[in-house]
């Protein structure tokens, strides 16, 4: 089968699919396989397509019930992120709570006086509230982590859990972990950013259209909260109005961005793309 992949994805298992093309998604006819990482897609300029498989647990660029409409299959890369994207989860809280980036900003700047009594200071996390948008595979990897931080957890879910509005107003860190789909963008808006409590910190390593961005940036700029943030709305842009704030920590997308992590995405990516070919079950299929 003819495949084109976007880019040479990490990790030895990537040789197991023979004679890839990389390329960028330009008009094919003989492209029966796509390999993506969440790319914008139009399957008409793919006639022979028949596979989309993506790196990564995350579908919401590829227009998908287009695909599925087309007779198209989809793949993604559940299950093997979990772990880290609850760990950058947690070094984006610990770095905004605690305000280590502006700490070491503070000492390369030669700004540390000497003295522990100059008034920087920082919010405790211990006896916290954390509010979990999402308890799905990576909320519950973040929930997990929570208890050894002594907090109090929160957390919506698809049929239960806390209300919205009630665990914005009660969080004193929110964290997002919700799929990106119709239903979440613009999920946290302004009026929801408004029952945020003073000094409240919003963490988000899952999409940046769940939470709208003008009211959030409007937000950090008044002081009110903090935030640290790994994805935005229209990356790889970053708002502006962001860059100069002490009170955002902001990473590049970086949820997944560990080697184990990725590597393990590539398998599971090359397994449904061999499976595929072979006419056997797929590993991870996206339900149509
Ligand atoms: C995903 O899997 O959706 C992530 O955003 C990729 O890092």
């Amino acid at each position: 089968m003819k495949i084109l992949a976007t880019r040479r994805y990490p990790g030895p298992a990537f040789d197991e699919l023979g004679d890839v093309e990389v390329g960028q998604l330009q008009s094919r006819d003989d492209v029966e396989v796509l390999v993506v990482a969440n790319e914008p897609l139009d399957a008409s300029h793919f006639p022979a397509l028949r596979l989309v498989a993506n790196f990564g647990v995350g579908y919401d660029r590829l227009g998908v019930e287009k695909l599925h409409r087309r007779g198209i299959t989809v793949t993604n890369t559940p299950g093997v992120l979990d772990a880290a994207t609850a760990d950058l989860t947690w070094a984006l809280i610990l770095a905004a709570r605690r305000r280590v980036v502006e700490g070491d900003r503070r000492v390369r700047a030669g700004e540390w006086t000497g003295s522990w009594a100059d008034g920087f200071l920082a919010e405790e996390l211990t006896g916290s509230t954390l509010g979990i948008v999402g308890l799905g595979r990576i909320g519950s990897a973040v929930a997990r982590r929570a208890e050894g931080f002594d907090l109090r957890v929160l957390s919506t879910r698809r049929s239960g859990g806390t209300p919205l509005d009630e665990l914005l107003a009660e969080s004193d860190i929110l964290t997002i972990h919700a799929p990106l789909t119709p239903e979440t963008h613009g999920l946290i808006d302004a009026r929801r950013l408004s029952l945020l409590r003073d000094g409240a910190c919003l963490v988000n390593t899952a999409r940046g259209e769940i939470v709208d961005e003008d009211a959030l940036v409007a937000e950090l700029v008044s002081g009110r909260v903090r935030a640290g943030l790994d994805v935005f709305a229209h990356e790889p842009r970053v708002p502006e109005a962001l860059l100069p704030l002490p009170n955002v920590v902001l990473t590049p997308h970086l949820g997944s961005g560990t080697r184990q992590t990725r590597e393990a995405m590539t398998r599971i990516v090359v397994d449904n793309v061999l499976a595929f070919e072979r006419g056997e079950e797929l590993v991870t299929p996206v339900e149509r």
